[in-house]
């Protein structure tokens, strides 16, 4: 196939790059940099122009663009990049794919979807969060709609925290498990929608390969707390974690993307399970223990 993909110099763009070239498939990058590299075509997504050319005789678009959600404190010029910086890019992408008939467009969302979900297990049938997060997610989602019109197969990904040697989280829980410092955030009962890189990669290749059609959530099997990512964090480094970080201290640091890690959605993937997808890594013990192993 042939595959172009945005935003693919990011962690899962690099990682899904790489896969789907072993596997034979001719994937052609959007960068938003000068570039020598005979596979790659510069793009500008701001510039209002038609991406019809750079999507034309592709089999696939692959979206994952986006300033990062924990790259800076959010303020409200931060809020309004993050939104800006996916919905323009895929807006532009979703009118190319519409008026080339590229028949497939995989494009990235998140669990912000669904907010906080408590105890109660969401799937994809769910309606959007009504906070900043959610809100984000649905303009995000929205903005495929000309695909979706146009007739092409539309994908959202809508991805939890991606766990892996070099995923940020991971990156940064690993210090401060080492010295004995780790700890659940607050109460530690708020869900934490994870999923193993491995599997996050094996689901889109899975996706792109099957019949469906719409959002799809890339969660673990099994809904794991706070709590239960501190445990398996500790077991994996052999440390106690006895410690709480209270929310204020963690609002003190990261500021209001704190949210993310002091609420969450208890996600089910029942798209990829109805469809057959046998996930590599069960719990978020397996996929951190795989994560900090192949460190
Ligand atoms: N990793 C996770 O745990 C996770 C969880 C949920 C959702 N997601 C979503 O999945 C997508 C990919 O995640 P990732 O972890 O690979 O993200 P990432 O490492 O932050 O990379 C995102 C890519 O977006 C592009 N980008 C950055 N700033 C931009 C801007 N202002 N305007 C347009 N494009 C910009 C860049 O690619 P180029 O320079 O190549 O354009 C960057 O490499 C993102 O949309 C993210 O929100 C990720």
């Amino acid at each position: 196939m042939k595959i172009v993909i945005a935003g693919g110099s990011g962690l899962l763009g690099r990682h899904l790059i790489r896969r789907l070239r072993n596997r034979g498939h001719h994937v052609v990058q959007l960068v938003r940099r000068p570039s020598d590299s005979p596979d790659d075509r510069e793009w500008d997504p701001y510039g209002g122009e038609s991406t019809a050319p750079l999507l034309r005789g592709a089999d696939a678009v692959v979206n994952l663009g986006g300033a990062g959600i924990a790259d800076r404190r959010w303020n409200p010029a931060y809020k309004e990049l993050i939104t800006r910086s996916r919905v323009v890019p895929t807006r532009a992408l979703a009118e190319g794919v519409a008026e080339t008939g590229v028949p497939l467009l995989v494009n990235a969302s998140a669990v912000g979807w669904y907010g906080d979900t408590r105890d109660r297990l969401a799937d994809e049938t769910d309606p959007a969060a009504d906070d900043y997060l959610g809100r984000n997610c649905r303009e995000w989602e929205a903005a495929t709609t000309p695909a979706a019109k146009a007739g092409a197969r539309v994908i959202t990904l809508r991805t939890g925290h991606v766990l892996s040697a070099d995923s940020e989280m991971i990156k940064r829980l690993v210090p401060v498990f080492r010295y004995g410092l780790g700890g659940r955030f607050g109460s530690g009962r708020q869900y934490f929608p994870w999923i193993s890189l491995l599997d996050w990669i094996q689901a889109v290749q899975f996706l792109i390969d099957s019949e469906v059609t719409g959002p799809a959530n890339l969660v673990g099997p099994t809904p794991a707390t706070n709590a239960d990512l501190t445990r398996a964090m500790a077991d994996a480094m052999r440390r106690p974690a006895p410690w709480t970080v209270p929310p204020f201290a963690l609002k003190l640091v990261i500021g209001e993307a704190a949210v993310e890690l002091l609420r969450g959605g208890k996600i089910d993937p029942a798209v990829l399970n109805d469809a057959g997808f046998r996930f590599r890594h069960r719990t978020v013990e397996e996929a951190v223990n795989w994560a900090v192993g192949s460190r």
